[in-house]
Formats: C-alpha cells, structure tokens, sequence
C-alpha cells in the first residue's frame, strides 16, 4: 500500500509474537494448545511490587515525571548497578523507558546514520535487525552455533569489525538460546573491542538474573573498564521481576547517548508511567529473595525439557546457561514426513506441523537467524512442559 512508508519494507512483525496469535486463534477455536512461544514468567508480580503501584495511586502520583525517569527511580538503579555490577553512574547516565525495548530503539534511533553497521550475533532476539533496519542502520549478523554454545568468538567479532562498524549487541544471558557468556568468554570478547575504539558496546543484560548451576553473571563495561565510556548497559525488571506488562526498562551509559536518548523519549513518548515506575522502585530496592525461589522451579524446568527433547528422534537439544529458554536442533527431522503428509523441509514446516498434528506452539529458530532449530520457552507450568514435551516426542516418533 503507497501510503504506508518505505520503512515498513524493512521491517518483518515478531514471529514471536505471530506464534502467541497462531496458538490463541486455535484455542480460541477449542483446540487443545500448549503455547511455549511466549517470552514471560508464568509467575504473577510480587505482592510488595504491586502494593507501591497502589501506594503511588493514592498518594496522586499519577501526573507526568522527568522524562528520563524520577529521580527514587535513578537512585534505585545506581544502586543496583553499584551492588550487583561494581559499575559507578551519575544520574544523568541513567534513563528509564518504557521497557527495556523502547530503551534499545532509542539508542539505535539516536545514534545510526545510514549505512552504519550494527553486529549482532546470530541467533538473537528478533528485535534487533528490525530496529537496527527502522533506525536506518545495517544489521551484521555473524552465526554462532551450537558447536561453540551459540556464543560469539573473539575471531568472528573481529573479522565482522568495518571501520563503519557502530555498535555490537550482546544479550547474555541470551534469547532465544538462554547461553551465557562467563568472564573469560566475555573477557575475550573485550578485548578484541579495545582494539577498536569506534565500536560502541551495546549489552542488553534483561535476564541478568536468570542464571543457573552458580553460574556467575558479568557484564561488558564491568570486566573492561576501558570500555565503560563506550558502552550502554540495558537492563529492566520485566524478566526477573515479573512484570513486563509494567513496562519499565533503564540503562546506563556516557551522559551525551543518555541525554540524545532522552531528547529521542521526550519527542515520541515522554516518561514511561508514573505508576509503574514506582513500583520499579520497589522492584530494585526491595527484598530479592522471590528470585532464586523462582529460579529454583527455572531450572527444574530446563532440565526437564532438555531431558526430554533429547529423548525425541531427531532432536538435540543443548543445556543453556540462563534465561528461560532452549533452543534444540531439529536437523533430524529435517526431509521426513509428518502425519499429513507433508514433508518437512525447514524449521518453519516443523514448527507448522507440530502446531497442526499435536497443538504445540514453539517459534521456527530461521526467525532468530540460526536454524534448523526451535526455540522453546519454558517460563510455562511444569505440568504443561510435560505434556508439551511429551507431545513433541510423539510427533517425532511419527515422522516417517
Ligand atoms: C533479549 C531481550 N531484550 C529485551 C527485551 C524487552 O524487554 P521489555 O519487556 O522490558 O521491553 C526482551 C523481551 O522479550 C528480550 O527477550
């Protein structure tokens, strides 16, 4: 349609969120639906959490706030990033947006001219490219398979480097694979970006949290204080905390991206809500222990699932580190039949018949830019995972 700008042709919707539609249109039509597409908690919002939103009700805080965020909010989050991430920011490096992704649109929107080059390790978060495309700039994925647990190799990131090379994205631990970089993988990493001083790290860290087995979390401009002048560290409370309907994501970086990221926030949606950002407060300055009781149930889940998928024929399903998903390879379904007939040929035409033939949902892994492969999130009851799982093994015990 002429009327719709030429932006919108570079720009794909969220199979994610396609896959949410697909399963709630055949529920809707009373099929019996395991969704396992959607990435959140199945945990409600701690009762404390709520109660601030409440208190910031009554006591009328419910009119317009510093765009950037209230001032409770940027100290809860300095605090934050001093107590869990030994990293020291002012409050003007600090914004608040609605989300952690209106906080990565924002830098991208306030930083890419045409032409420069975003690297993004593949498979990554589906947002990214199309962002990366609506800011105007060149996303530059570079492959990361399993054989090295879907992490970026110091070699990779320095052959993608391009003298018009802006940013590189890192999200560990990572949607859709859940791998986590430890220290020295990370480590590695900065150190091929002090090398090069135009590239600004861009290190989206929203399931910070969501580590198992005493994994270690670190995060770029922690390991190389070299970097931390040019680099912006992305975080939120939707994942950990249980609230991505609440919208509220921060990060931290040099005071001039803050403040151009701002200016980008003040002329599009001015702060996120008031209401909201109160109970962020409470979210960061509140007691944490919910977390590793969560991910106690996290885990079990994980383990539940990779054990399972590895016992369906033709799936290998790696252990992630963290976040709440897996990400198996379904190559060994690949050119067989499924029960109507149709024969596989893709990740998408896995995704499809699994759908089809056993009402699972689960997101085609080319959406993430690796496949043949499926992401699987397994932030739903064990219950449901079970059954889930013991679908899939069905379906790939009927593929002929
Ligand atoms: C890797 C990653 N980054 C950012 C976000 C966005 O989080 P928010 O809900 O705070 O916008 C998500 C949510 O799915 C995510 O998976």
């Amino acid at each position: 349609m002429t009327f719709l700008s030429a932006a919108l042709d570079r720009v794909k919707p969220s199979a994610t969120i396609a896959v949410t539609d697909k399963a709630r249109e055949l529920k809707a039509a009373g099929r019996n639906v395991i969704g396992l597409g959607s990435g959140e908690p199945d945990f409600d919002t701690p009762a404390n959490i709520k109660l601030a939103a409440i208190h910031a009700i009554e006591a009328g805080k419910t009119k317009y706030t510093a765009v950037d965020g209230i001032p409770e909010l940027k100290q809860a989050i300095i605090a934050k990033f001093k107590r869990e991430n030994s990293l020291d920011y002012k409050p003007n490096q600090i914004i608040v947006g609605t989300g952690g992704k209106q906080v990565l649109y924002n830098a991208l929107v306030a930083t890419l001219n045409p032409g420069d080059e975003v690297i993004i390790p593949a498979p990554y978060w589906v947002s990214y490219p199309e962002m990366v495309a609506l800011a105007g700039g060149e996303s530059v994925p570079v492959i990361c398979t399993a054989e090295f647990g879907f992490k970026l190799q110091p070699a990779a990131l320095e052959a993608a480097i391009t003298p018009k090379t802006k940013w590189v994205i890192l999200n560990s631990p990572s949607n859709p694979t859940g791998a986590a970089y430890s220290h020295a993988e990370l480590k590695a990493l900065t150190d091929v970006l002090v090398k090069h001083p135009q590239v600004w790290v861009m290190t989206d860290d929203m399931y910070e949290h969501l580590v198992y087995d005493d994994f270690v979390f670190t995060t770029p401009a922690q390991i190389e204080p070299k970097l931390f002048d040019r680099t912006l560290t992305v975080n939120g409370v939707s994942k950990a905390y249980c609230m991505t309907g609440w919208r509220i994501g921060y990060a931290g970086g040099p005071a001039p991206l803050i403040k151009a990221m701002t200016t980008i926030q003040s002329q599009s949606t001015s702060n996120p809500s008031s209401i909201a950002q109160w109970a962020a407060v409470e979210a960061l300055n509140g007691p944490q222990d919910f977390i590793p009781t969560h991910n106690k149930v996290f885990k079990e889940r994980r383990d539940l699932v990779v054990s399972m998928l590895n016992q369906a024929g033709g799936i290998d399903c790696p252990r992630p580190e963290g976040a709440f998903y897996v990400y198996p390879s379904c190559a060994g379904t690949i050119g067989k039949t499924a029960p109507s007939g149709k024969l596989i040929e893709n990740d998408q035409d896995f995704v499809t018949e699994l759908l089809e033939a056993e009402g699972v949902a689960v997101v085609q892994g080319s959406a993430f830019g690796l496949g043949p492969a499926f992401r699987i999130s397994y932030a739903t009851k064990t219950a449901d995972l079970e059954e889930a799982c013991k679908r899939i093994q069905r379906f790939c015990g009927n593929l002929r």
